[in-house]
């Protein structure tokens, strides 16, 4: 049974979700758009498993396709390639009536939707998400990236996508840690508001399809809340800003969904050291994370973290919004002044507490 699930933005979009859709990719679109030219830009890895099927659909269904494949890593989130990209969809003519679909992961969708902001000033695209982060996160909510030489997703624009289709049958291929990096966000979507999401997930109990669903349900009822990131949008960055500078320090040696997980704890520390939360629900968090392979022990100073989590984008002034679980299922955004931080990550975080710092 195809789950059908409406991200009611400006622009409204669904996203279908099902087995083996992968096959039923052409008509899926056919419905949306009239046969036409359509660029797929696909990363190397997933397109070698399931790029035979997915132009068999395709093209069956009546578009011209041509593609550009790449091997999809944060360096290659650039703008050469996206110059690249929108020199191919310049060379072949496309207008506004055509269209582009992403076929990969993040970094893949991320292009993607760049590349269809800025092509004439915006063309049509979707997203066939091949990794369980893009499926629950990346490729829901617009939100288009490239990386600049001074730091990650910092040029880009929010451009909703046409449609999304969702097929779980293509995770059968990806690296275990990889997948582990979409748990951990499956998991900060329980912890934000489904307790029987998060319950199911440390237990495993909930069918894939399923969780990845209910996740994209959560996205998409923020998303209808604040789709530009000035309001509730803000609640999906839950354990990131720990996270973010986690992953700084380790100079981008820990993964992504790896420093989510320790700041998913982290936050829950926090949130019992400032009584937001009435109990400490880090161990039962950190018990669920660590279910799924993922580390939870924060492997730094907090002298070494606070220059990256000053620099957070969740900084306004003189206070940082975190973000912070009042129990599972339920977290709230929480400004702390700046001058506070460093005492109350250390009382958090540290064993023995801030000792006269
Ligand atoms: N736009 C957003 O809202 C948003 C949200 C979260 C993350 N992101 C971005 O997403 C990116 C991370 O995405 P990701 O974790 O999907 O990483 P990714 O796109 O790099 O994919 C991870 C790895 O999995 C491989 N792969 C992908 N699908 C596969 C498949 N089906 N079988 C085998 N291998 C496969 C890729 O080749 C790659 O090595 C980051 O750049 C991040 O900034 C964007």
């Amino acid at each position: 049974m195809m789950h059908q699930i409406k991200i009611a933005t400006q622009k409204p979009y669904d996203v279908c979700l099902e087995e083996a859709i992968l096959d039923k990719a052409g008509p899926l679109l056919l419905k949306q758009f009239a046969p036409c030219k359509l660029a797929v830009i696909a990363d190397e890895a997933p397109w070698r498993h399931y790029g035979d099927r997915l132009l068999s659909s395709l093209t069956k269904a009546g578009f011209s396709v041509m593609h550009y494949i790449f091997q999809s890593n944060e360096a290659v989130k650039s703008f050469q390639t996206v110059e690249e990209i929108l020199q191919l969809l310049a060379e072949n003519e496309l207008t506004r009536s055509d269209i582009l679909l992403s076929f990969g992961g993040g970094i893949t969708g991320d292009i993607t939707g760049f590349c269809a902001a800025t092509y004439l000033r915006g063309i049509s695209y979707a997203h066939m998400p091949t990794t369980l982060l893009a499926m629950i996160d990346a490729a829901i909510g617009g939100k288009t990236a490239v990386n600049l030489k001074a730091g990650k997703n910092l040029a880009g624009a929010f451009w909703q996508p046409a449609l999304v289709l969702c097929d779980p049958t293509l995770l059968a291929t990806l690296p275990e840690t990889v997948l582990a990096d979409g748990l951990a966000e499956a998991v900060k979507y329980g912890i934000l508001s489904d307790a029987a999401l998060f319950d199911a997930s440390g237990k495993g109990t909930m069918d894939l399809t399923d969780m990845i669903a209910r996740c994209i349900q959560i996205k998409g009822n923020i998303l209808a809340l604040d789709e530009r990131d000035q309001g509730a949008r803000r609640l999906l960055n839950l354990g990131h800003t720990i996270a973010h500078a986690v992953e700084m320090c380790s100079a981008h040696t820990l993964s992504h969904g790896a420093a989510v997980s320790i700041g998913l704890v982290a936050s829950a520390k926090l949130a019992y050291t400032l009584g937001v939360s009435a109990t400490d629900l880090s161990g039962s968090i950190a018990d669920t994370l660590t279910s799924h392979n993922l580390p939870v022990d924060l492997p730094y100073t907090v002298e070494s973290l606070l220059p990256y989590i000053l620099k957070d984008k969740k900084r306004t002034g003189n206070f940082i919004h975190l973000i912070l679980p009042e129990a599972i299922g339920r977290c709230r955004i929480e400004p702390l002044p700046i001058e506070q931080l460093r005492a109350v990550l250390t009382d958090a975080l540290l064993p023995g507490g801030c000792n006269g710092c």
